[in-house]
């Protein structure tokens, strides 16, 4: 059983404030009856919640945003190395979840996990271009000659030819980059430095398409996701607001996470 309000909340854009106007107003329903108390529970499984003409779907699958810290691996299993599900907590680990995308041992931030394997497959789908972002920290300056190579489809070593891709300094600290993605190849954004003549010493992955890791996650931290950021993640969104929103972030991106 679950409060009306967090339920509400968790799977819109409103706030428990606006939830609570809302159910004032007459706005919201439980099975067909109008309802108007916040702390009412429900039943997600079995009841229909309408809220402002909308029906909120029960998500049967489980998805969890990972703030990654380094030492972990992508995978669900392995012989050596603590993997990043070991992170999630009992209540939120189901046993079919699996990392939706890689990040490597030693990289830190955001990864999605999920046990629906249709939104993996829609997430990793080479034809949603879901773009990931990057910020990193390099061993030489950055340089804004970056930005047209990594926008001409960069050659990286093996004779690999990367899509276009968004790069941008960060005007707090020349040795860092952010960096924006349509693909996923082995080590992308470190050999992509590496062919532009410079190194990632510490990469932390900020953003899966439009939706930001929380600022208030600890490394090794999790929360659960629902269906409003859900599509968040696979909506559209601006290289340049992103940018300015990294900008804000920076400070505490780089200490909690000792980037
Ligand atoms: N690119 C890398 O080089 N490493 C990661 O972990 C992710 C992207």
């Amino acid at each position: 059983m679950e409060r009306i309000d967090k339920f509400i909340s968790d799977r819109t854009p409103m706030s428990r404030k606006d939830v609570k106007l809302l159910l004032k107003q007459g706005g919201i329903t439980v099975n067909g009856q109008t309802v108007q108390d916040s702390s009412l529970k429900i039943n997600p499984e079995t009841d229909s919640v309408n809220a402002g003409g909308r029906t909120l779907v029960y998500r049967k699958n489980t998805c969890v945003m990972l703030n990654k810290p380094d030492g972990y691996v992508c995978s669900t299993r392995d012989g050596r190395s603590e993997t990043v599900l070991s992170l999630v907590p009992e209540e939120l680990r189901t046993k079919d979840m699996f990392p939706a995308g890689r990040l490597d041992k030693d990289s830190k931030g955001f990864v999605f996990l999920t046990d629906d394997g249709d939104l993996a497959h829609r997430m990793l789908s080479p034809k949603k271009h879901l773009t990931k972002c990057y910020l990193v920290r390099l061993e030489n300056e950055y340089d804004e000659r970056y930005e047209e190579l990594f926008a001409s489809g960069l050659e990286i070593d093996g004779g690999e030819i990367c899509l276009p891709a968004k790069v941008c300094g960060i005007s707090h600290d020349r040795h860092f980059a952010f960096v924006g993605l349509d693909e996923g190849k082995y080590h992308q954004v470190k050999r992509m430095f590496q062919a532009a003549g410079n190194k990632v010493l510490s990469l932390f992955r900020v953003q899966i398409g439009g939706l930001v890791i929380d600022g208030n996650l600890a490394p090794g931290e999790c929360l659960e996701v629902f269906n409003n950021d859900i599509e968040k993640m696979l909506s559209q969104f601006d290289f340049s607001d992103a940018r300015k929103s990294v900008e804000i972030c920076f400070w505490s991106y780089l200490i909690n996470n000792k980037l």
